[in-house]
């Protein structure tokens, strides 16, 4: 997108600033555009691979209200894509007569936004603007590889001081460099949340308003509970994970704007330490292996496979359960963190 560089040209923009308008701020933005995701597209999520994932996060959710002998509540999708898990999830609670249920979806994309209310025009689904719009209580707050999707920041400590990386142009080169900048005030609220040892921070400034947000709801009711799935990590280290992702391959994100997935792998500590901040009593970190496994994902799968009539397709199946959680697979790096006020 030549906006995006002449932008640039002029005077350099943060990093953040930078992934933002690839990914969003344009009609020609990556995420304002068709088939980004599923085989065809440039990468694939946990529900592209089988339904069964919607389902047992579907299950989990029925039995964290039946266990409250709540027989109606709600469920608040966050970026919902192409509104594949919601389908998932709509049609397994569906199953169960004596429970009501009202799916809600916050979508941050347009285009996307259209493609969901098309997708799921039959089940009554109703969309939030956003986090400060919603003050509902029973309600469970879903979302997968959203936060992934943040624009980040980097921050550097060079010779004992911070600096912060822009992207600016090299008129010589004729493209698009790096380079990182003193800050002159150390005032980001990041800053509260590293020890001294660090000397590098990847994060997102999103992530903090978008934890608060949630802090807010679960803070309206007991009853409010918040799961989010993503690849990352735990710990008070930060890793430098920025990557662009084009056709399933890694890419530079200096190129291609509009066209390339600009993706960093999510530290589930800082998440947890802006929770605890907040006064947000019971936050859990475990693995998605983990998590399919002791809510019956291999139950569920010899469920289905009863009802395949080929090999062909048991096979499909068992490869699709097995890439979920397979710790060399999706099953260690993607870690599932639930929070809620419940003691
Ligand atoms: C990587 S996609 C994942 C889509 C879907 N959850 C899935 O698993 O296939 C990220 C999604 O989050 C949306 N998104 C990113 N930032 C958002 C925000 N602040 N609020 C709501 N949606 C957002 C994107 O537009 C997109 O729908």
């Amino acid at each position: 997108m030549q906006k995006i560089i002449d932008n640039i040209k002029k005077k350099p923009i943060s990093l953040d600033q930078y992934i933002n308008d690839c990914l969003y701020k344009y009609k020609s933005s990556y995420y304002e555009k068709d088939l980004i995701f599923g085989p065809r597209g440039d990468f694939i999520t946990s529900p592209y691979i089988s339904s069964i994932f919607g389902e047992i996060i579907a299950i989990f959710i029925i039995n964290y209200f039946l266990k409250k002998k709540i027989f109606s509540f709600k469920i608040l999708e966050i970026g919902a894509g192409e509104g594949l898990l919601a389908e998932d999830i709509i049609k397994t609670i569906s199953k169960f007569k004596n429970i009501k249920c009202q799916y809600y979806i916050i979508e941050k994309s347009k285009k996307l936004k259209k493609i969901q209310k098309n997708k799921l025009s039959k089940l009554k689904v109703k969309w939030f603007e956003s986090l400060e719009d919603v003050k509902i209580k029973d309600c469970f707050i879903v979302s997968n590889e959203l936060l992934d999707a943040f624009a980040v920041k980097h921050f550097k400590k060079i010779n004992d001081v911070w600096n912060e990386k822009f992207v600016k142009y090299d008129f010589k080169k004729k493209n698009l460099i790096t380079k990182y900048f003193k800050i002159t005030k150390k005032n980001h609220k990041i800053f509260n949340f590293v020890d001294k040892e660090c000397n590098f921070i990847e994060f997102s400034p999103d992530i903090f308003k978008f934890v608060t947000g949630i802090s807010k709801v679960l803070m309206n009711s007991k009853n409010n509970f918040f799961l989010t799935i993503d690849y990352g990590y735990n710990s008070e280290r930060y890793r430098n994970s920025l990557q662009g992702l084009m056709k399933h391959k890694k890419v530079d994100i200096f190129s291609n704007q509009g066209f390339v997935d600009i993706t960093y792998l999510v530290n589930f500590n800082l998440i947890k330490s802006i929770f605890q901040k907040n006064k947000v009593s019971n936050v859990n970190i475990s693995t998605q292996s983990d998590f399919l496994k002791k809510n019956g994902i291999i139950e569920r799968f010899n469920q289905s496979k009863k009802l395949l009539d080929s090999d062909e397709k048991i096979s499909k199946l068992h490869l699709a359960v097995n890439r979920l959680i397979n710790d060399k697979q999706m099953g260690s790096l993607f870690k599932v963190m639930t929070a809620s006020n419940n003691d």
